[in-house]
Order: structure tokens, then sequence, then C-alpha cells
């Protein structure tokens, strides 16, 4: 009986918690551009399908809701197409042999297909089963996955390709769209406790790139926790439990129809009202996959008892946001990682020349100031090569040892992007030589080991004495009290942290 399990973990020790992160160190890419297209970075392929290229995405056909908006009766089957061909089987062995463990998986809201309300809203269809059998292809090959929801409902940024939507009408921040998002996570975190392709999912990111302007994002703050929530309470249902999260459960809860446990567990109202809402709507959705994908044993009869960990919640960093955001380790009920980008490329980080940018990355703050927060594990989930100057080769590969030495300080990598076009509309190599992991490595700007560099002291005439002091993060300020922030490690401009629109506007020429 499910209540004998319930009954010693109120009364008991908590069981210590698990190892957050499933490798030691992150050396991971993202795998941008394939569930969520962004045309900056297949340029002739995306015009092949009949999209276009202009230097305001808010202006033409550059996104794939405009997309399924203009070709509504094709764009199913030419996406599935994309989506068989932009991320293959092959790709994965040539990073597994790089020595690549994790794997960033961007999505739009819009992989639960439900979510999207039509006629309003359109976006192809079809993505998920690609999604599984990625996540199959990952788990066969001993690789880790993040699922990382990177366009949300209602468009959480304006005027950029990642959204799925180019538009300057930004909606998320919204009782209705947080909702969406919440339903979103109740169903992907279903999934990846209990589709056997999803088994090597090991984390669940919240929201990529909100704007940085914590002013303009209403509610975040209780959305972070909502969203932490969700997830906990799912896992509660089928047996998981993290440490401090003991909701008072009935014995009498369905143990062999997944579906129908959370049908009753929203009827006696276990959950927060917004918990519950969300559950309550991810019911007939998961009822819906179940059936389309051969899941309705796993998710609506046979008994669920899963032997998976705990879900690593995981959230852009606090130093993300300023004007005075909400930090997000303030939502962590269990296992919680943080994500920072850094580009150098859009400006604002140092001045556009090599010695500057070397000074920059090898007295690096943000690990250390984002644990004074609670911030902590953080990894670096976007990064890459590219830079505002005309970069020499011999330049990138100090580029790319700094910077792997510099994130490698923390919890780990993830380099923006496995791979990128090589095209006339990308200049041949020259798009794929600063974004593209794989290109970098066949082209011996980053070393074939993830873990090693072609300099070992790359940074040591760059390290500021005062700074150098600092380099690890002492324990003392990681227990330091969570003090408030005004100032970003960031651009104050949203739209200088996004990589698509400035790259197209600085290249459009391509
Ligand atoms: C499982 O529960 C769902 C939701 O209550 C219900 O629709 C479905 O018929 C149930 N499945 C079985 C096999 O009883
Ligand atoms: C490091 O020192 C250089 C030279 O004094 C200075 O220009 C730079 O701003 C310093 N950088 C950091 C991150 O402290
Ligand atoms: C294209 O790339 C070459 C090097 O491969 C470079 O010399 C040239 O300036 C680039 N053209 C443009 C328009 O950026
Ligand atoms: C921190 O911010 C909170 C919420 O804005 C505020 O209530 C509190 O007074 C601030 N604390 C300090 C030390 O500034």
């Amino acid at each position: 009986m499910r209540g004998l399990l319930w009954f010693p973990l109120l009364v008991a020790a908590v069981p210590r918690v698990f190892a957050q992160l499933p490798v030691e160190k992150i050396y991971g890419v993202n795998l941008g551009s394939w569930l969520v297209l962004e045309p900056w970075m297949l340029p002739q392929a995306w015009t092949n399908m009949g999209g276009q290229i202009c230097s305001d995405c808010t202006q033409c056909i550059e996104c794939e809701f405009d997309f399924a908006m203009a070709y509504p009766d094709t764009v199913d089957e030419i996406f599935a197409d994309h989506w068989d061909n932009w991320f293959t089987q092959s790709d994965l062995q040539d990073l597994k042999n790089a020595g690549i463990n994790t794997l960033r998986i961007p999505l739009g809201y819009w992989i639960v297909e439900a979510l999207v309300e039509r006629p309003e809203e359109n976006y192809p269809r079809g993505g998920l089963e690609y999604l599984r059998r990625g996540l199959g292809w990952i788990r066969d090959a001993g690789m880790h996955a993040i699922l990382d929801h990177h366009a949300l409902p209602g468009v959480q940024t304006p005027g950029q390709m990642f959204t799925g939507r180019c538009t300057d009408d930004v909606q998320f921040y919204t009782p209705h769209n947080y909702h969406r998002a919440l339903v979103w996570t109740a169903v992907m975190t279903t999934l990846s406790h209990l589709d056997p392709q999803f088994s090597n999912v090991f984390a669940i990111e919240a929201v990529n790139e909100p704007i940085m302007d914590a002013a303009q994002t209403p509610g975040y703050g209780d959305f972070q926790k909502n969203f932490v929530k969700t997830i906990r309470a799912i896992e509660t249902l089928l047996g998981i439990r993290v440490p401090i999260y003991n909701p008072n459960l009935p014995g009498s809860l369905p143990t062999t129809n997944f579906t129908a446990a959370l049908q009753q567990a929203c009827s006696l109202s276990l959950f927060d009202a917004d918990v519950v809402d969300a559950l309550q709507d991810a019911i007939p959705i998961l009822i819906g996959i179940g059936s389309q994908y051969g899941l309705s044993g796993t998710l609506t009869s046979e008994p669920f008892n899963s032997r998976r960990s705990p879900l690593v919640t995981s959230f852009m960093d606090v130093n993300w946001q300023y004007d005075n955001p909400p930090n997000p380790a303030n939502a962590a009920i269990g296992p919680q990682g943080y994500d920072n980008h850094l580009y150098y490329s859009f400006g604002g980080v140092a001045a556009a020349d090599p010695t500057a940018y070397m000074q920059s990355i090898c007295n690096l703050q943000r690990i250390q100031n984002d644990a004074a927060l609670g911030d902590s594990p953080l990894w670096f989930g976007e990064w890459g090569l590219s830079t505002q100057f005309v970069a020499t080769d011999s330049f990138l590969k100090q580029w790319g040892d700094a910077q792997k030495w510099a994130y490698s300080q923390s919890a780990g990598w993830i380099y923006w992007n496995f791979k990128t076009e090589v095209s006339d509309l990308t200049n041949g190599t020259e798009l794929a030589r600063q974004w593209s992991y794989l290109e970098a490595l066949s082209m011996g700007l980053l070393t074939q080991n993830p873990a090693s560099y072609y300099d070992d002291n790359v940074c040591q005439p760059y390290i500021n004495k005062t700074s150098s002091k600092s380099r690890s993060v002492p324990a003392a300020v990681l227990d330091a009290p969570v003090l408030n922030r005004s100032v970003p490690n960031n651009l104050p401009s949203p739209k200088l942290s996004a990589h698509g629109r400035r790259f197209m506007k600085k290249h459009h020429s391509f």
C-alpha cells in the first residue's frame, strides 16, 4: 500500500539529497535549432524550406510561428524533414567521441501540441516523436539531457527567433501563460519519469533568457516557485521524495494508473491551487500522448513506481536579471541548478580587443557572485567563440581555452551550438568557425578532449592579483546570506543579450 510507504517518511530522517548532477563536470553542447529553429544558424536550409532572412525578424518569415502561419498545410511535413536531418545519431556519436557528456535541448511550448491555441497560434506539429527518438539515442550513448523550456507561451522576450515567434508583443508574464508553462512542466516531468525514452533527462529548465529588467517580468518569482512545486508534486505522486517536501497524502491514491492518481490528487486539492490547476489540465494531454505514442500502459494503466532520482530544477541565475529580480534560490525544493549565458560578441562585456577579452574572462566573478546569493551549482549553459572583432585562429584557441578554464570553475559548460550550417549564405565556414562546436573541433580551435587545453596556463598572464585570490569559491561565500542586488552581471538591454538578431544585423550582407 502506498500509505505505508509515505508514513515512515513523515517521521523518519529524510533521505540524503542525491548527487545533483549525473556527471562530475558538465561538458555539453546545445542542440540548438533542432526543435526550436533559429534561421540565422541555417539560412540556406531555411530559405529552401520557404522561409526568409531579413535584418529584423519581426518583418519577414523568420521564425517558426510566422512560417506555420504562412504554410499551414505543409508546415508539419517540412519540419519533420528538418527534425530528421538537423540532429542525427551520427552527430551524437561524433559528440560522444569528442567527450561531450551533456546535451541541453531547447524546446518550445508547442512540443506539447495541445497547448497551442489555434487558430491564433500556429506551430509545426510532430516534434515530440523526434524528441523521444533523440532522447533514446542520448540514453543509449550514456549521455545526459537537460530539457530547456526555450520558447515560452506568449513569448518571453521581444524580437527574437529563439522564442519561436518574432514579435514585440510579449505576453508570457501573465497568469494565463504562466499556467500554460506549468502544464508543459507537468507533462515533461511525467514523461521524464515514466517514458523510458526520457530516462537520461536529469534536469528541466524553467525559462530560457527572460527579459533582463525584472520590472518587466511581473509574477516571475511566483512562477519560479510554482514550477518547482509542480515538478515535486508529480514526483511525490510517483513515490520520488525530496527532503523538506512532505505534503499530507492520503493512503488511498491509485498506484496503477498515473493519470487517475493525478486526478484524485487534484480532487483532494493536495497541492497549491496553481499547481492543481496545472496538473488538472495535464491529465487529458497525458492521456492523449499515451495513446498517440503507445504509452497508454505506462501513463494510464500500469503500476507506476519510479526508480529515478528527483529532477534537478533549473533557472537562469538571479544575476541574469537586474532591477530587484526574484532569486530562484528561494524557490528550491530539492536539487536545483543555475544557468548563466555569456557572449562577448554582442558588446558590453569587454572592450572589442583580444587583450580585454582575456583580462575579462580570466577574472570572471560570476560564479562567486551567484554563489553569494545561493545560486549554486551554476553552469554556463550558452557560450561560444564569437567575437566583435576579426579573430585569428591562434586567438580563438586561446579564447576557447580561457573560457573553458573559467567556466570549469563552475559545474561546467554547454557550448552554443553543436553545429551550424556551412553554405554560401554563411560565408562558408565563417559562421560555423565561431558558433559550431563540431566545426571548431575539426578546425583545431577547440581541443579534442573537452577537459584539456592547448595551454594549461592560458589565463596566467591575465589574472589580476587582487581577484586571483578568489578564483575558487570559499565556503564562507557559499554560506553567505542572500543579499539584494540591483546591479546586473549582464547588459541592461535584452536586445543586446541575444545572438540571432544581432548576428544577422551585423552579417546581413552574407
Ligand atoms: C486511468 O485514469 C484516467 C483518468 O482518470 C482514465 O481516463 C483512464 O480510463 C484510466 N485508465 C484505465 C486503464 O483505467
Ligand atoms: C584587471 O587589471 C587590468 C589592468 O590593471 C584592468 O584593466 C582590468 O579592468 C582588470 N580586470 C578585472 C576583471 O578586474
Ligand atoms: C568571408 O569569410 C572570409 C574568410 O573565410 C573573409 O575574409 C571575408 O571577409 C568574409 N566575408 C564577409 C562578407 O564577411
Ligand atoms: C530586499 O528586498 C526585499 C524585497 O524587495 C525587501 O523587502 C528588503 O527590505 C530588502 N532587504 C534589504 C537588506 O535591502
